[in-house]
């Protein structure tokens, strides 16, 4: 069961290997470790990042995804210490997006009679990015299998996630599932199992690149898990971070709760201040939300960051958040966060505004509208303060926070029954 942090990162060397890159027999991890890259296109990687990539040797050896292109070269290189380039008659394309198709065109044009496995929207998807008309295509769509000699490879649509085209591989004998980004982490790290390094720290990621990556399309995970549902797995690769050899269920049980919104007791307020009213008000709520058995986080959103913002707002069922007036609107920090999370669509979150003005409002009235965008539940009008706030007003800002905290503990406990969703 997850919920603590086990430091067990013993080296679990194979064959005196420094690096075990094997998930079975024949079967090995080809890819690249991105150690310094931060900015994911926005997405704060803090512990890097890695592009998985696997070579299953059989009969016919097949490859299973590529890495970003400018990495092509390092690929080869690893496929080319456990097998002759020219032995590889299938590659395997389970996802078009470019940090795992970008290095397609030097692979295919290295093997230049191996064939591309992928289905119909990915073939429409890799010719949008790539000259593809010298490639050979071999299309698939669930339920579709290929034989490679020892071993079968069985094909899952699995659309929007996290693409259109995205698909997940299984093979059968192996009890082994290529999940693609699915069940994925940004981290980078010499070891490539999950048991090889702390729980605590692939969950933190995997939970921060579902809120970041995945969360938009929780309505298809939902559809994902239920076709995977009956296959017997007993090894998850995932396209980036490390493979999970063990605690399956647990990832599984936490994909399945972080896309049904089963909330923690949580309460964010979020804020951003010029003068320091607002975060008198915003401290003043915090208070109010520190109720027993409620975990209520006060976060300054120019000391944190967009990717960390979304992953604690995922789980949390009330949110109070409050901005400064500046230009007759919210300060620009405030105006990124509320963006950023409208294209995420975290559903399901009471909520209220406020803030502090000057000689115009229109702070917490420009937060107000992108909650009715978003379609959260406002509890109660914003708490506004002209210029510094009142003892009164921050006596105001502790009932409301102490009835968001008391609000945040009945959700959860509705969503469970008795609360007993496990951590994270
Ligand atoms: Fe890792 Fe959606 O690409």
């Amino acid at each position: 069961m997850i919920g603590h942090c086990s430091p067990n990162g013993q080296a679990k060397d194979h064959q005196g290997k420094i690096m075990n890159t094997t998930l079975r027999e024949g079967i090995d991890w080809v890819g690249y470790v991105d150690w310094t890259i931060r900015d994911f296109h926005s997405y704060n990687a803090q512990r890097g990042v890695t592009y998985n990539s696997y070579l299953i040797q059989d009969e016919q050896s097949a490859l299973i995804d590529a890495v970003k292109g400018q990495f092509a070269d390092e690929l080869l290189k690893n496929i080319s210490v456990l097998s002759e380039l020219s032995n590889i008659k299938y590659i395997v394309c389970n996802h078009a997006e470019p940090d795992h198709s970008g290095a397609l065109p030097v692979v295919m044009e290295s093997m230049p009679d191996a064939t591309l496995v992928c289905n119909k929207k990915c073939q429409a998807t890799l010719s949008q990015h790539f000259d593809t008309s010298n490639w050979k295509f071999h299309l698939v769509a669930t339920g579709d299998t290929l034989s490679i000699g020892k071993r079968t490879l069985q094909f899952i649509d699995t659309p929007m996630v996290h693409w259109p085209e995205s698909m997940f591989t299984y093979i059968p004998e192996e009890k082994l599932l290529f999940s693609m980004d699915a069940f994925g982490q940004h981290y980078a790290t010499s070891r490539r199992f999950s048991d090889e390094v702390p729980l605590c720290t692939v969950i933190e990621e995997a939970k921060t690149y579902y809120a970041n990556i995945i969360m938009p399309f929780s309505r298809q995970v939902e559809k994902t898990l239920d076709r995977i549902a009956g296959i017997d797995i007993d090894m998850i690769a995932p396209s980036h971070g490390v493979i999970w050899r063990e605690n399956m269920s647990d990832i599984i049980n936490l994909y399945r709760k972080w896309a049904t919104n089963c909330f923690k007791p949580k309460v964010l307020v979020i804020y951003d201040t010029m003068w320091e009213s607002t975060a008198k008000m915003a401290a003043a709520i915090h208070e109010g939300t520190s109720l027993p058995g409620v975990e209520s986080k006060l976060i300054h959103i120019r000391h944190s960051d967009l990717t960390k913002i979304a992953t604690e707002v995922m789980d949390a069922s009330c949110i109070a958040f409050g901005s400064s007036t500046l230009n007759g609107g919210m300060m620009p920090m405030a105006g990124a966060v509320l963006t950023y999370l409208k294209g995420l669509r975290p559903a399901n979150k009471l909520c209220f505004s406020f803030g502090s003005y000057g000689w115009g409002k229109g702070g917490p009235e420009a937060i107000d509208e992108y909650f009715k965008s978003m379609k959260w539940d406002i509890l109660n009008e914003s708490i506004t303060s002209r210029y510094k706030p009142t003892s009164e007003l921050l006596d105001d800002c502790r009932t409301a926070g102490k009835a968001l905290g008391e609000r945040a503990k009945q959700i959860a406990k509705d969503n469970t029954g008795e609360n007993i969703c496990i951590n994270p």
